[in-house]
């Protein structure tokens, strides 16, 4: 059952995958940064000391006095310092970005999640590799039952592999296939390196608009409605004046 823990833990999403480079980090912090703009507890957690991608991005975030989610760095001990933080402050989802390579740090960090999603480019290596990633996140699946999907992201539009990478991953992979799919889009990058989310630094951007349809699908699949709601209900208090229960 996929929502059984949802009322006791935030929900915990992984994003992983072997293959360097093909948009972890990117997902990671742009569907923080939105969940967070919509008043969702989010936590961030960088799994990935080499690159240190998301607290950068929180560093950069914070110089420039931007609202950002919680960002934290995790080592190999994620499942205790993960437990540690999440029992000491309330989420209502996890978001950890994992390095890119084979290991156990990635496995530690899959191990304490119940979605994983996995990235995948419109390109030969990075659909060859995803036989690896899925073979290390159905390992994991087998003990703990972490829902897995795959993503398909950096699609160029009107090219062949861009048509076909769906078709390819439909026909080689039992796991879901994501509706959402993201294209190589300069605003990715330019929002990143600004300390922004692709929604929070142009709403009105295609990216944008690809992120807000990603966590639409997201809470849709793995019904996070009830997150969700309790953060509309949480903005709509602190609107009114009524979080510390008298009106100021
Ligand atoms: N949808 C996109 N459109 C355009 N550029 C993108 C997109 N997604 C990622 N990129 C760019 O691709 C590069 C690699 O992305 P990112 O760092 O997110 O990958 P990663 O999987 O986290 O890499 P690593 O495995 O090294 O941690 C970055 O320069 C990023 O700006
Ligand atoms: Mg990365």
């Amino acid at each position: 059952m996929a929502t059984q823990h949802r009322y006791v833990m935030p929900l915990i999403i992984a994003l992983a995958g072997q293959k360097g480079g093909v948009g972890k980090s990117t997902l990671a912090i742009s569907i923080a940064a939105e969940w967070h703009r919509r008043g969702v507890r989010v936590l961030l957690v960088d799994a990935d000391d080499e690159q240190r991608t998301a607290v950068t991005w929180a560093e950069v975030a914070a110089e420039h006095g931007l609202d950002a989610p919680r960002c934290v760095p995790m080592g190999d001990n994620i499942r205790t310092e993960l437990l540690r933080v999440i029992g000491a402050e309330q989420y209502d989802v996890v978001i950890v970005d994992t390095p890119g390579r084979v290991g156990t740090r990635t496995t530690y960090a899959l191990g304490v999640s119940h979605v994983a999603l996995l990235p995948c480019g419109p390109s030969g290596p990075e659909i060859w590799a995803m036989a690896g990633t899925l073979e290390q996140a159905a390992d994991v699946a087998a003990v703990t039952g972490l829902e897995v999907a795959i993503l398909i992201t950096r699609r160029q539009p009107g090219t062949v592999l861009g048509r076909r990478v769906r078709v390819v991953l439909d026909d080689d992979t039992e796991v879901t296939v994501l509706d959402t799919e993201l294209d190589q889009r300069i605003a990715y990058a330019e929002a990143i390196t600004g300390g922004y989310g692709p929604t929070t630094y142009d709403s009105t951007s295609d990216a944008a608009r690809e992120v807000r349809r990603l966590i639409t699908e997201l809470e849709a699949r793995f019904e996070v409605q009830s997150m969700t709601v309790s953060a509309m209900g949480r903005r709509v208090a602190r609107r009114l004046g009524l979080t510390n229960g008298r009106k100021r």
